[in-house]
Order: structure tokens, then C-alpha cells, then sequence
């Protein structure tokens, strides 16, 4: 495959990074437009390409469109009132965003009643810096960000600005990082941009020897973690394009329901592991029987150390990439071979198996209805 291919062409990988975008947004829209507070939604695409690929294929800011189209309308018909969606495309190179101008028409993705369309052809420091000073101000009117970073390479961006990002404001962010180049020269002659970004959220890299790709991923999310603090959630969908290339979406956001509805876009792309895109496709593997195994050893280990509130466990559930559906599974389990005792606040027995109150409902109102002890 050409350079040339990768640049032109949409590819499967890249299918899969916009389609992540594209389910995400519909959950993500579908929530704030509908949350009785958010006054305006503002969807920023700072290296947005070029809409329209020359195999047909639709990149970032056409899916980002048609998902905004989708939610207007839908809304239009059932609400009096619903937030305007506005939408900033923004690409260094102009005859891109040009393209993507013409696209948005050609396809009639865009009508003036859903919110204002902004095109510029920036540096994305340049766009970094003016959203920076934005974003305070959305917060105050009650406004939303949803940041999306998508870059060939690792040199433009820092952990800090990310962090900086998510601090100013009510602003979720999706990071697209080619993680196997990142991995292979991190372990072999590392440049000095590389080693900036990952020093800020590693700091003993001289010493880390992650041993293969996807212990790198986990250890820069579990860094990010850190770096961020435990008010912000931090999560990675991997995509394989083949067995030597390996990129990852890298997700922030401060609202755990957001958090939630993330993950279960993720899940519902692959619905195997949550854990990655398999270029192969979806396909179930030998060990699909086995699929919460992971998510049961963290859990046994987190019960072990002491009894567990129901909001505890819904938030561990989240950080740990699974869905609070996952854990019922194993609970129910749990129950049935008399190894878990579910109580409410008063001591009595929570009779039905099936009650865990593992949900943001619970989470925000009745964090401590239930606990949970390993037997
Ligand atoms: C991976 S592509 C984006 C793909 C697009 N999001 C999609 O889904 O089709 C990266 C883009 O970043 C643009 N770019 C490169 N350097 C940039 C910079 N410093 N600031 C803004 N955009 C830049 C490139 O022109 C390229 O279109």
C-alpha cells in the first residue's frame, strides 16, 4: 500500500476510528440535547480533513454531520425547544476544508436551523489557543464541547493541552494517536517530541519498557489517568489494521453518564471484548464464553479488599472499560453459587438476584442503596 492510499483513500482502520465517532456522537447528542440544561452544543474537528475520500468513503466531518442531522430532526419533531449544534471544521491545508465545504452541500448534510458551520485552515496550535480562552466562557452559558483530534502524528500534540482542554470547561475530547509508531520508536531511538509527550504522563521513561504495543496503550491510558486525576475518566478503543499496526482512540471526559454512553458505543462496535477492533471484523472468537473473565478477576480483587457501595462499583465497572451489564452477569453468578451477599443500608438481604442498582441513576441519588460483600 502506498502512501499515497493512506492519504486518499478512506481505510478500513480509519472506517472504524470515524464509525467510533460517528455511534459515540449519536449517544452523546442524543443525551445533552435532551438534558434540560445545555443551551448549545459545540463540535470542534480540528484536523478535519477532507470529508469526501476518493474511494467514496466518508471521514470525520461528514459522519460528524449526518449524526447532527440525524438528532435535529428527529428532535424538531418531538421537542419545542432543543440546543443549537454548532460545528467548526478546521484543517491546515485549505483545499481540504474547501472539499469539505462543497461535500456538506453536495449531500445536503447541513441547514442553517441546527446551528452555525464554521470553516477555518489553521495551525491546530493556533485553534488550541482560541478555544482555550473559549471555553470558560461556554461553561458560564451553559454550552458544550466535544473536541475532536485526529492527526497523522503525535509531534503536534501534549497531554498537557489535553488536560488543559478538560479543565476549562464542560468539554469531552477523542484523541486518535498512531500508538504502534509511537511504541516502536519509543522502544528504539526515541525522537525528542515522543519523548515530551510521553514523559508528561510517564515520568520514569528512561526506566518503562512497556514489552509490546498493547501494554504500551494501557500504560499511557493508566498515565493519562494519573496525570488527570480521579475527576476525569480516560478510556481507549484499539484499532488493528494488521498484526504490525496498531492505533487507539484515546477518550476523556469529566461526566461519568458520558463516560458510560463512550463505552457503550465502543462495545456495541465490538461487541467480543470492548477492547478493540479487529480488522478480520467482528467475528465471535473460541473463547467468547469467556469474555467477562478479565473484568471478574479486577472485581474479586476490588470486593477482596473491603465491602463495596453499589455507586462504587458502577464507577470501578466504567474505569475498568465494562458495562455495568457485564458485572450483573458475573454478580448473578456470584449469587447463585452463594459466593456474594447483596445488603441494603438497613442489613436486610437483597432477595432478587438480579438487583445490583449498578446505574448512573443510583450513582447520582442512591450511591450507598446497596453493598456488596464477597462471601
Ligand atoms: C488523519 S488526517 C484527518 C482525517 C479526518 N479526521 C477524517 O476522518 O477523515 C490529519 C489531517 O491533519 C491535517 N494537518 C496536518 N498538520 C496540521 C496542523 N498543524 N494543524 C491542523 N491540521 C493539520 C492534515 O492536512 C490532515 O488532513
Amino acid at each position: 500500500m502506498t502512501k499515497k492510499d493512506v492519504k486518499t483513500n478512506l481505510l478500513n482502520h480509519s472506517e472504524a476510528k470515524v464509525r467510533l465517532l460517528g455511534e459515540y456522537l449519536k449517544k452523546y447528542l442524543n443525551i445533552i440535547c435532551n438534558d434540560g440544561y445545555t443551551k448549545r452544543i459545540k463540535i470542534y474537528d480540528l484536523f478535519c480533513g477532507e470529508g469526501l475520500y476518493e474511494n467514496g468513503g466518508e471521514g470525520s466531518p461528514l459522519v460528524t454531520m449526518r449524526q447532527v442531522k440525524d438528532i435535529h430532526f428527529l428532535n424538531v419533531a418531538k421537542f419545542s425547544s432543543i440546543p443549537k449544534i454548532d460545528c467548526h471544521f478546521n484543517d491546515i491545508e485549505e483545499r481540504k476544508v474547501k472539499k469539505v465545504e462543497q461535500s456538506l452541500k453536495d449531500k445536503s448534510l447541513y441547514y442553517p436551523e441546527i446551528g452555525d458551520l464554521q470553516f477555518s485552515t489553521e495551525d491546530y496550535q493556533v485553534q488550541y489557543e482560541n478555544l482555550l480562552a473559549q471555553l470558560p466562557k461556554l461553561k458560564k452559558l451553559n454550552q458544550k464541547a466535544f473536541i475532536f483530534i485526529d492527526p497523522y502524528e503525535y509531534k503536534h500534540i501534549k497531554a498537557s493541552q489535553i488536560k488543559n482542554l478538560m479543565s476549562k470547561g464542560n468539554s469531552e475530547v477523542l484523541l486518535w494517536l498512531p500508538t504502534q509508531f509511537m511504541y516502536r520508536f519509543a522502544s528504539n531511538g526515541t525522537p525528542e517530541a515522543l519523548k515530551d509527550f510521553i514523559t508528561e504522563i510517564i515520568p520514569n521513561f528512561n526506566e518503562w519498557r512497556p514489552g509490546n504495543v498493547w501494554n504500551f496503550i494501557s500504560e499511557l491510558k493508566q498515565g493519562f489517568q494519573n496525570f488527570l486525576g480521579s475527576s476525569f475518566f480516560v478510556d481507549t478503543f484499539t484499532i488493528q489494521k494488521d498484526t504490525n499496526t496498531v492505533f487507539c482512540l484515546f477518550f476523556f471526559t469529566s461526566h461519568i453518564k458520558g463516560f458510560e454512553k463512550m463505552l457503550e458505543a465502543k462495545w456495541e462496535i465490538d461487541t467480543e471484548y470492548g477492547k478493540g477492533w479487529d480488522y478480520a471484523g467482528n467475528t465471535l472468537s473460541l473463547f467468547h464464553e469467556y469474555k467477562t473473565n478479565p473484568l471478574e478477576t479486577k472485581l474479586k480483587e476490588y470486593l477482596k479488599e473491603k465491602k463495596r457501595y453499589n455507586g462504587e462499583v458502577y464507577e470501578f465497572t466504567l474505569r475498568q472499560g465494562f458495562l455495568p451489564k457485564h458485572t450483573n452477569e458475573i454478580f448473578y453468578n456470584w449469587r447463585n453459587d452463594g459466593k456474594l451477599s447483596v445488603t441494603k443500608s438497613d442489613g436486610t438481604e437483597v432477595k432478587n438476584k438480579k438487583h445490583t442498582y449498578l446505574g448512573y441513576k443510583y450513582y447520582r441519588v442512591e450511591f450507598q442503596k446497596a453493598q456488596f460483600k464477597l462471601k
